[in-house]
């Protein structure tokens, strides 16, 4: 088989690259280890920055979004016995918007469907060959067992952080910087109300929590807890009982309210950066290239933001041999990379605590002046709401 683009990964970045090329006339398949209903299942982002949803609009792929997503001018940030609302839309004219990742994936998979893109699930033995040559190609078994090869012009590397593009680099070519972080999240959906009307950010000693929500029934909610901690160390009363505490329930009125947890996973957090995104004709987006910690909500935004640059970058050399958007793509999309790689650490490393009493000083130091500060709060302002794509 041939193909103009070859796609690895059926995630959010492969399934959107599929889309705006096919928006540019640029035809591609898409190849992805697990089902079409476990990637539509998998419960990730919810907080979507306003140029996310300004493209996925532009691309006509928002209508649900508009209609049962909800948008949000800012955060609360707090500490024991303060909340601090800051109002990003007042302070950088920008806004976000809950809509899960699970939503923009079922949109996506909707759309390229309608389209009649062709999309390999559950393949195995995925293995990219060739890159430096003008004609790359891909081996995999499909979901039969039939061995097939596809050849193209490029292939994108859309495949998350366990997938193959990534090590297809070779390792005389390839940078790589990382950080590990000593916390985890434990994260629960619950089928209850929101207690709040925008998310919570919550600093406490007893570390880190997160008032998240997926739609006016469903929260989402975070604790962190130690590395290694086993799921079942937490009853659903000790999760209420801790977020509760950590959230500051029955400080000025305010309470949360508990309800049926239907789902509970630890999740560890990581930054790590691949550089460059681009080795001959592997282009690599999203998660393929870099992590983030999730605190900052980022992780989504920035794959999007990768395949908004590497769309026109890949349509140009596909169908005109213009190369000029593809040598720049990699040097282009690390700029916004090591920005949101700075936001995710900066607020990650200010809102988990641990058992040194000066950092814990400089944490609430910090925390009181982004959330007083007009100065301070326009800069986490304008990272989360997000820089404008190409900034
Ligand atoms: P992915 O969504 O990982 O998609 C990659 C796809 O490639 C997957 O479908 C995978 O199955 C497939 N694949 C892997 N190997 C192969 C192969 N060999 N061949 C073919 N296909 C392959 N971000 C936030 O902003 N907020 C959050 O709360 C948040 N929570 C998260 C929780 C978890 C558990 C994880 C893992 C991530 C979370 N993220 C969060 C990050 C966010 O979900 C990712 O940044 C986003 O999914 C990146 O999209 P992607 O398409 O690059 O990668
Ligand atoms: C969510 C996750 C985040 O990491 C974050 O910063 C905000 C919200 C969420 O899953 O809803």
């Amino acid at each position: 088989e041939t193909t103009q683009v070859l796609i690895i990964g059926a995630g959010p970045a492969g399934m959107l690259l599929s889309h705006l090329l096919a928006d540019a006339g640029v035809e591609s398949i898409v190849l992805e280890t697990r089902s079409e209903e476990y990637v539509a299942a998998r419960i990730r982002a919810g907080i979507l920055e306003h140029s996310t949803v300004d493209l996925l609009r532009s691309v006509g792929l928002a209508d649900r979004l508009e209609r049962e997503g909800d948008e949000h001018r800012g955060i609360y940030l707090q500490w024991p016995h303060e909340r601090h609302h800051l109002d990003f839309v007042d302070l950088v004219g920008r806004s976000v918007w809950v809509y899960g990742q699970t939503e923009v994936q079922k949109d996506l998979v909707a759309a390229r469907g309608a389209a009649g893109q062709v999309v390999h699930y559950e393949v195995d033995d995925v293995a990219l060959h060739d890159l430096e040559s003008d004609r790359p190609s891909v081996t995999f078994t499909d979901a039969d067992g039939t061995t097939v090869r596809v050849t193209a012009t490029a292939v994108a590397g859309c495949d998350g952080s366990f997938g193959p593009s990534r090590a297809a680099v070779p390792d005389g070519v390839r940078s790589t910087w990382e950080r590990t972080y000593p916390y985890s999240w434990l994260g629960i959906l619950a089928d209850v109300a929101p207690s709040t009307d925008e998310l919570i950010y919550a600093w406490h000693p007893d570390g880190f929590a997160l008032h998240s929500m997926r739609s006016e029934s469903v929260s989402r909610l975070y604790l962190q807890v130690p590395n290694g901690t086993p799921v079942d160390d937490w009853s659903d009363d000790r999760i209420w009982d801790a977020l509760a505490s950590r959230l500051g329930h029955g400080q000025d009125g305010w309470e949360l309210t508990p309800g049926p947890i239907t789902d509970k996973s630890v999740l560890p957090m990581r930054s790590y950066v691949q550089a460059p995104m681009r080795h001959g004709r592997l282009f690599l987006a999203g998660d393929a290239a870099h992590i983030v910690p999730p605190t900052g909500a980022k992780g989504l935004n920035l794959a999007v933001a990768d395949v908004a640059l590497l769309a026109p970058a890949l349509a140009a050399l596909v169908r005109d041999g213009d190369a000029r958007l593809a040598d720049a793509y990699s040097d282009d999309a690390l700029r916004r990379v090591w920005r949101c790689t700075h936001f995710s650490w900066w607020m990650t490393t200010m809102l988990h605590t641990g058992d040194d009493p000066f950092d814990a000083q400089l944490q609430r130091s910090q925390l009181q002046w982004v959330a007083t500060s007009q100065a301070g709060a326009q800069g986490l302002a304008e990272n989360y709401a997000g820089l404008p794509l190409g900034f």
